[in-house]
């Protein structure tokens, strides 16, 4: 049996400890197994290089994707899917597995349904953003970057009675913000899943100057429509507090994977091999608590992420 592996989409840490697992495990169920570079091109491209035991060595502990990735809007059309499935048939590749967001899950479905080759997907983002799934692979290593970062703002937005709005990613999802901003103790959380409200934050700053706080640290996800510079600016009108933005950008995508998204990886990865090898219809694997779990593409695509509200307010109460 021969397997194709591949990435798409934005990288994130931990696709590699994802990759390595893949193959050796399906190496010891006796399968061949290929990479696929630069995600969904690379496939239409046949660029497409055979892997063994070794060609992984050393790749567990590094972030970005030995294989490369790319978006691919060539592959949204059938034109584009039906060079791929040529490419699958001349390669002789019987299943793939697809380590990606929800983008390279919906191309994954449409190859799936228009080719009868098993696709097997992991849920490779650091958004978080997957329903089907408790987390990701990728996020918990990206909340960790953006902790270390507002660890070094803080000092200097301390030693300068600053109040600072730090824009992180996650599209269209607040859970980076919401972590992160958990875990920093940060003042405010801004997310697009709630409205924004500067007149509250405003007044918590003036309160919590008052009170003696020197700094104030507004964690803000970029899915929130407000410019971060807008926010600034209105909080240091209002407030008259010296208010700075730090946009922390793709450092967030970058870095070696935590412990927490080399095992996700791996253990979704190992269910992927063991569902090709059971002879399995295409399956988004994922996470529910402790437990791999997996579900039928179109299911998993149609699964809503629920927003964790409860941890928004804990974050408000104790960050006064
Ligand atoms: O999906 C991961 C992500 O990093 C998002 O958080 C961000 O909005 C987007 O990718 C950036 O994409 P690109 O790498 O294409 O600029």
């Amino acid at each position: 049996m021969k397997i194709g592996i591949l990435t798409s989409g934005g990288d994130s840490p931990g696709m590699n400890a994802a990759i390595r697992a893949c193959t050796r495990y399906a190496i010891s169920f006796g399968m061949e197994v290929y990479g696929i570079k630069r995600g969904y091109e690379g496939l239409m491209e046949g660029d497409i290089v055979e892997m063994d035991k070794r060609y992984v060595g050393n790749i567990l502990h590094r972030g970005g994707t030995i294989l490369e990735t790319a978006r691919s809007p060539r592959f949204m059309d059938e034109e584009g899917r039906k060079r791929a499935i040529l490419v699958c048939e001349s390669f002789g590749i019987d299943a793939l597995v697809v380590i990606g967001g929800d983008g390279s899950m919906r191309g994954a479905l449409a190859l799936s349904n228009e080719s009868g080759i098993p696709v097997m997907c992991l849920p490779g983002t650091i958004d978080n953003d997957l329903g089907y799934t408790d987390y990701t692979i990728g996020f918990d290593t990206a909340v960790n970057t953006v902790v270390d970062a507002v660890t070094k703002i803080r000092d200097t937005s301390s030693s300068h009675e600053r109040t600072t709005v730090v824009e992180v990613m996650g599209r269209h999802c607040g859970d980076i913000a919401l972590y992160s901003g958990l875990a920093c103790g940060a003042e405010s959380i801004l997310v697009p899943e709630v409205p924004v409200d500067i007149p509250l934050i405003c007044r918590r700053i003036l309160q919590a100057k008052n009170s003696g706080k020197k700094n104030n640290i507004i964690m803000k996800a970029e899915g929130v429509e407000m410019d971060a510079y807008e926010i600034a600016e209105r909080i240091a009108a209002t407030t008259g507090v010296d208010a700075k933005v730090v946009v922390l950008s793709y450092i967030q995508r970058g870095g070696s994977p935590t412990s927490d998204d080399r095992m996700l990886a791996t253990r979704t990865a190992v269910k992927a091999i063991e569902l090709i090898h059971k002879g399995s219809e295409s399956r988004a694997i994922g996470v529910d608590g402790d437990e791999v779990v997996h579900y039928p593409l179109e299911d998993a695509l149609k699964m809503k992420r629920e927003f964790r509200s409860n941890l928004l307010d804990i974050a408000v109460t104790i960050s006064q």
